[in-house]
Protein backbone atom coordinates (compact mmCIF):
# COMPACT_ATOMS: atom_id res chain seq x y z
CA UNK A 1 0.00 0.00 0.00
CA UNK A 2 1.62 3.51 -1.26
CA UNK A 3 0.11 5.06 2.01
CA UNK A 4 3.35 7.98 1.83
CA UNK A 5 1.88 9.43 -1.13
CA UNK A 6 -1.78 8.83 0.19
CA UNK A 7 -1.49 10.82 2.82
CA UNK A 8 -0.69 13.73 3.91
CA UNK A 9 -0.89 16.98 6.08
CA UNK A 10 -2.15 19.36 4.96
CA UNK A 11 0.71 21.67 3.92
CA UNK A 12 -0.36 21.50 0.40
CA UNK A 13 -2.03 24.49 -2.16
CA UNK A 14 -3.61 24.31 -5.16
CA UNK A 15 -3.05 26.93 -8.17
CA UNK A 16 -5.76 28.87 -8.98
CA UNK A 17 -8.25 27.01 -6.26
CA UNK A 18 -11.67 27.55 -6.92
CA UNK A 19 -12.13 27.62 -3.16
CA UNK A 20 -9.55 29.59 -0.92
CA UNK A 21 -9.91 30.28 3.31
CA UNK A 22 -7.09 31.37 4.87
CA UNK A 23 -6.51 31.85 8.70
CA UNK A 24 -10.72 31.54 8.72
CA UNK A 25 -11.60 32.01 12.62
CA UNK A 26 -15.30 31.81 13.95
CA UNK A 27 -16.53 32.09 17.03
CA UNK A 28 -20.74 32.77 18.09
CA UNK A 29 -21.38 35.81 20.58
CA UNK A 30 -18.57 35.30 23.26
CA UNK A 31 -18.59 31.56 23.03
CA UNK A 32 -14.79 30.09 22.41
CA UNK A 33 -13.73 29.74 18.90
CA UNK A 34 -15.32 27.54 17.15
CA UNK A 35 -12.96 27.43 14.07
CA UNK A 36 -9.16 28.66 15.24
CA UNK A 37 -7.36 29.45 11.64
CA UNK A 38 -8.94 27.35 9.05
CA UNK A 39 -7.06 26.84 5.66
CA UNK A 40 -8.32 24.97 2.81
CA UNK A 41 -7.84 24.87 -1.05
CA UNK A 42 -10.41 23.17 -3.55
CA UNK A 43 -9.36 23.13 -6.91
CA UNK A 44 -11.97 23.14 -9.65
CA UNK A 45 -13.82 20.69 -10.63
CA UNK A 46 -12.57 18.35 -7.26
CA UNK A 47 -15.17 16.74 -5.07
CA UNK A 48 -13.55 17.24 -1.31
CA UNK A 49 -15.10 15.27 1.54
CA UNK A 50 -14.52 16.63 4.74
CA UNK A 51 -15.12 14.24 7.85
CA UNK A 52 -14.43 14.67 11.82
CA UNK A 53 -15.89 14.23 15.16
CA UNK A 54 -19.35 15.54 15.51
CA UNK A 55 -18.86 19.16 16.60
CA UNK A 56 -15.09 20.02 15.20
CA UNK A 57 -16.78 22.74 12.98
CA UNK A 58 -17.66 21.32 9.49
CA UNK A 59 -21.30 22.54 9.27
CA UNK A 60 -20.19 26.37 10.08
CA UNK A 61 -16.62 25.71 7.41
CA UNK A 62 -19.78 24.83 4.77
CA UNK A 63 -21.67 28.25 6.17
CA UNK A 64 -18.54 30.40 5.74
CA UNK A 65 -17.99 29.34 2.55
CA UNK A 66 -21.57 29.98 1.74
CA UNK A 67 -21.23 33.77 3.24
CA UNK A 68 -24.35 32.52 5.83
CA UNK A 69 -21.48 32.99 8.66
CA UNK A 70 -18.93 35.63 8.75
CA UNK A 71 -15.58 34.86 9.84
CA UNK A 72 -13.77 36.93 12.36
CA UNK A 73 -10.40 36.96 11.05
CA UNK A 74 -9.04 35.47 7.61
CA UNK A 75 -10.00 35.57 4.60
CA UNK A 76 -12.12 33.40 1.95
CA UNK A 77 -12.33 33.61 -1.69
CA UNK A 78 -14.61 31.87 -4.60
CA UNK A 79 -13.45 32.09 -7.67
CA UNK A 80 -11.87 35.50 -6.41
CA UNK A 81 -14.78 36.78 -4.77
CA UNK A 82 -15.72 36.87 -1.20
CA UNK A 83 -18.39 34.59 -0.88
CA UNK A 84 -21.82 36.29 -0.35
CA UNK A 85 -24.99 34.46 0.80
CA UNK A 86 -27.67 33.97 -2.33
CA UNK A 87 -24.48 33.87 -5.02
CA UNK A 88 -25.78 32.19 -8.02
CA UNK A 89 -23.08 30.18 -8.64
CA UNK A 90 -23.45 27.78 -5.27
CA UNK A 91 -25.77 25.37 -4.34
CA UNK A 92 -26.30 24.30 -0.41
CA UNK A 93 -27.97 20.35 -0.11
CA UNK A 94 -28.82 19.74 3.54
CA UNK A 95 -29.54 16.43 5.27
CA UNK A 96 -33.52 17.18 5.23
CA UNK A 97 -34.75 17.43 1.48
CA UNK A 98 -36.41 20.77 1.38
CA UNK A 99 -38.90 19.87 -1.49
CA UNK A 100 -42.34 21.87 -1.22
CA UNK A 101 -45.42 19.54 -0.89
CA UNK A 102 -47.68 21.49 -2.25
CA UNK A 103 -45.49 21.06 -5.74
CA UNK A 104 -45.37 17.99 -7.96
CA UNK A 105 -41.85 16.74 -8.08
CA UNK A 106 -41.76 17.81 -11.62
CA UNK A 107 -42.48 21.01 -10.63
CA UNK A 108 -39.95 20.77 -7.56
CA UNK A 109 -37.28 20.10 -9.63
CA UNK A 110 -38.10 23.18 -11.89
CA UNK A 111 -38.63 25.65 -8.83
CA UNK A 112 -34.63 26.12 -8.79
CA UNK A 113 -34.39 26.95 -12.08
CA UNK A 114 -37.68 29.03 -11.80
CA UNK A 115 -35.91 31.14 -9.01
CA UNK A 116 -32.84 31.62 -11.23
CA UNK A 117 -34.97 32.69 -14.41
CA UNK A 118 -34.75 30.22 -16.39
CA UNK A 119 -38.10 30.60 -18.53
CA UNK A 120 -41.01 27.76 -18.87
CA UNK A 121 -40.17 25.83 -21.58
CA UNK A 122 -36.45 25.12 -20.83
CA UNK A 123 -37.36 24.64 -17.05
CA UNK A 124 -39.80 22.12 -17.79
CA UNK A 125 -37.45 20.43 -20.49
CA UNK A 126 -34.46 20.05 -18.17
CA UNK A 127 -36.66 19.11 -15.50
CA UNK A 128 -37.76 16.02 -17.08
CA UNK A 129 -34.01 15.08 -18.14
CA UNK A 130 -32.64 15.44 -14.85
CA UNK A 131 -35.52 13.03 -13.01
CA UNK A 132 -34.81 10.47 -15.91
CA UNK A 133 -31.14 10.97 -15.11
CA UNK A 134 -31.86 10.30 -11.46
CA UNK A 135 -34.78 7.42 -12.17
CA UNK A 136 -37.51 9.36 -11.04
CA UNK A 137 -39.29 9.71 -14.68
CA UNK A 138 -42.47 7.99 -13.50
CA UNK A 139 -43.40 9.60 -10.64
CA UNK A 140 -42.71 13.43 -11.95
CA UNK A 141 -46.66 13.86 -11.12
CA UNK A 142 -46.70 12.80 -7.91
CA UNK A 143 -46.30 15.15 -5.01
CA UNK A 144 -43.63 14.49 -2.45
CA UNK A 145 -45.59 12.83 0.29
CA UNK A 146 -46.00 9.66 -1.96
CA UNK A 147 -42.16 9.19 -2.70
CA UNK A 148 -39.64 7.59 -0.09
CA UNK A 149 -37.17 9.23 1.93
CA UNK A 150 -34.02 8.45 -0.95
CA UNK A 151 -36.34 9.10 -3.79
CA UNK A 152 -37.14 12.90 -1.94
CA UNK A 153 -33.19 12.92 -1.73
CA UNK A 154 -33.24 11.99 -5.55
CA UNK A 155 -35.40 14.63 -6.49
CA UNK A 156 -33.01 17.06 -4.52
CA UNK A 157 -30.05 16.05 -6.18
CA UNK A 158 -31.89 16.18 -9.73
CA UNK A 159 -33.26 20.02 -8.42
CA UNK A 160 -29.87 20.87 -7.13
CA UNK A 161 -28.15 19.70 -10.67
CA UNK A 162 -30.83 20.92 -12.90
CA UNK A 163 -30.16 24.77 -12.15
CA UNK A 164 -26.11 23.61 -12.73
CA UNK A 165 -24.12 25.77 -10.29
CA UNK A 166 -20.52 25.52 -10.13
CA UNK A 167 -20.13 24.70 -6.81
CA UNK A 168 -22.12 22.46 -4.57
CA UNK A 169 -21.96 22.56 -0.48
CA UNK A 170 -23.47 19.36 0.67
CA UNK A 171 -24.07 18.86 4.56
CA UNK A 172 -24.66 14.94 5.61
CA UNK A 173 -27.34 14.64 2.62
CA UNK A 174 -27.16 11.10 2.82
CA UNK A 175 -26.90 10.90 6.83
CA UNK A 176 -31.15 9.56 7.14
CA UNK A 177 -30.58 7.22 4.56
CA UNK A 178 -30.49 3.12 5.05
CA UNK A 179 -27.11 1.75 3.29
CA UNK A 180 -28.28 0.03 0.52
CA UNK A 181 -30.73 3.70 -0.91
CA UNK A 182 -27.28 4.89 -0.33
CA UNK A 183 -25.49 3.09 -2.69
CA UNK A 184 -27.49 4.08 -5.13
CA UNK A 185 -27.75 7.64 -4.53
CA UNK A 186 -24.05 7.70 -4.36
CA UNK A 187 -23.81 6.12 -8.16
CA UNK A 188 -26.86 8.74 -8.99
CA UNK A 189 -24.91 11.72 -7.53
CA UNK A 190 -21.45 10.82 -9.26
CA UNK A 191 -22.93 10.45 -12.57
CA UNK A 192 -24.45 14.07 -12.08
CA UNK A 193 -21.82 15.63 -11.06
CA UNK A 194 -18.81 13.67 -13.33
CA UNK A 195 -21.08 15.42 -16.23
CA UNK A 196 -21.33 18.64 -14.54
CA UNK A 197 -17.27 19.40 -14.03
CA UNK A 198 -18.83 21.39 -10.21
CA UNK A 199 -16.88 21.48 -7.60
CA UNK A 200 -18.00 19.71 -4.35
CA UNK A 201 -17.67 19.76 -0.77
CA UNK A 202 -19.29 17.20 0.65
CA UNK A 203 -19.70 16.37 4.57
CA UNK A 204 -20.10 13.45 5.98
CA UNK A 205 -19.52 11.14 9.45
CA UNK A 206 -19.63 8.17 6.60
CA UNK A 207 -16.21 7.13 6.02
CA UNK A 208 -17.28 4.43 2.87
CA UNK A 209 -19.18 7.15 1.33
CA UNK A 210 -16.37 9.86 1.92
CA UNK A 211 -14.50 7.65 -0.24
CA UNK A 212 -16.43 6.05 -2.36
CA UNK A 213 -17.21 9.93 -3.75
CA UNK A 214 -14.20 11.98 -3.21
CA UNK A 215 -11.23 12.68 -4.68
CA UNK A 216 -9.41 14.30 -1.44
CA UNK A 217 -11.07 12.96 1.95
CA UNK A 218 -10.32 15.91 4.14
CA UNK A 219 -10.41 15.34 8.16
CA UNK A 220 -10.97 18.09 10.85
CA UNK A 221 -9.40 18.32 13.95
CA UNK A 222 -11.42 18.28 16.99
CA UNK A 223 -10.39 21.50 18.30
CA UNK A 224 -11.94 23.77 15.23
CA UNK A 225 -8.16 24.14 13.87
CA UNK A 226 -9.31 22.99 10.63
CA UNK A 227 -8.18 20.59 8.30
CA UNK A 228 -5.30 18.00 10.38
CA UNK A 229 -4.74 15.26 7.47
CA UNK A 230 -5.90 14.45 4.20
CA UNK A 231 -6.32 11.51 2.17
CA UNK A 232 -5.95 11.65 -1.70
CA UNK A 233 -8.12 8.85 -2.85
CA UNK A 234 -6.34 7.19 -6.23
CA UNK A 235 -9.47 4.94 -6.96
CA UNK A 236 -9.85 5.36 -11.07
CA UNK A 237 -13.26 6.75 -12.26
CA UNK A 238 -16.04 6.35 -13.21
CA UNK A 239 -16.88 4.36 -9.97
CA UNK A 240 -19.41 2.39 -8.90
CA UNK A 241 -20.40 2.16 -5.21
CA UNK A 242 -21.08 -1.27 -5.32
CA UNK A 243 -17.69 -2.06 -7.27
CA UNK A 244 -16.13 -0.69 -4.79
CA UNK A 245 -16.94 -2.75 -1.86
CA UNK A 246 -15.21 -5.67 -3.42
CA UNK A 247 -11.79 -3.71 -3.74
CA UNK A 248 -8.93 -3.96 -1.77
CA UNK A 249 -8.21 -0.20 -2.53
CA UNK A 250 -10.95 1.56 -1.08
CA UNK A 251 -10.96 -0.70 2.00
CA UNK A 252 -7.05 0.32 2.36
CA UNK A 253 -8.30 3.75 2.15
CA UNK A 254 -11.04 3.52 4.58
CA UNK A 255 -8.71 1.87 6.82
CA UNK A 256 -6.03 4.98 6.43
CA UNK A 257 -8.99 7.49 6.84
CA UNK A 258 -10.12 5.54 9.87
CA UNK A 259 -6.88 5.64 11.08
CA UNK A 260 -6.87 9.23 10.74
CA UNK A 261 -10.34 10.25 12.07
CA UNK A 262 -9.10 8.43 15.22
CA UNK A 263 -6.38 10.53 15.60
CA UNK A 264 -7.75 13.64 14.76
CA UNK A 265 -10.47 12.97 17.98
CA UNK A 266 -8.14 11.67 20.45
N1 LIG B 1 -25.35 29.41 15.81
C1 LIG B 1 -24.54 28.92 16.77
N2 LIG B 1 -24.46 29.51 17.98
C2 LIG B 1 -23.62 29.03 18.93
N3 LIG B 1 -22.81 27.97 18.77
C3 LIG B 1 -22.87 27.33 17.60
C4 LIG B 1 -23.72 27.77 16.52
N4 LIG B 1 -23.54 26.94 15.46
C5 LIG B 1 -22.63 26.03 15.86
N5 LIG B 1 -22.22 26.27 17.12
C6 LIG B 1 -21.20 25.49 17.85
O1 LIG B 1 -20.07 25.40 17.03
C7 LIG B 1 -19.46 24.12 17.13
C8 LIG B 1 -19.34 23.50 15.74
O2 LIG B 1 -20.65 23.25 15.25
P1 LIG B 1 -20.89 22.62 13.81
O3 LIG B 1 -22.35 22.52 13.64
O4 LIG B 1 -20.13 23.41 12.79
O5 LIG B 1 -20.20 21.19 13.96
P2 LIG B 1 -20.23 19.93 12.99
O6 LIG B 1 -18.82 19.50 12.80
O7 LIG B 1 -21.02 20.26 11.77
O8 LIG B 1 -21.00 18.86 13.88
P3 LIG B 1 -21.96 17.64 13.43
O9 LIG B 1 -21.04 16.60 12.88
O10 LIG B 1 -22.59 17.20 14.69
O11 LIG B 1 -22.94 18.17 12.43
C9 LIG B 1 -20.31 23.32 18.11
O12 LIG B 1 -19.71 23.38 19.36
C10 LIG B 1 -21.64 24.05 18.10
O13 LIG B 1 -22.26 23.93 19.34
MG1 LIG C 1 -22.79 19.53 11.00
Amino acid sequence: MTSEATVGTPGWTVEAPDIRVRGVRVHFGTSRHVLTGVDLDVASGEFIALIGASGCGKTTLLNVIAGLVPAAEGTVMIRDRPPAAGRSDICYILARDALLPWRTVLSNVAYGMELSGVGRAERERRARVYLERVGLRDVADFFPSRLSQGMRQRASLARAFAVERSLYLMDEPFSALDSQTKLLLHDQLLSLWESSHATVVFVTHDIGEAITLSDRVLVMSRRGAGVVEQIHVDLPRPRSAEALQADERYHDLYRLAWTALRASTA
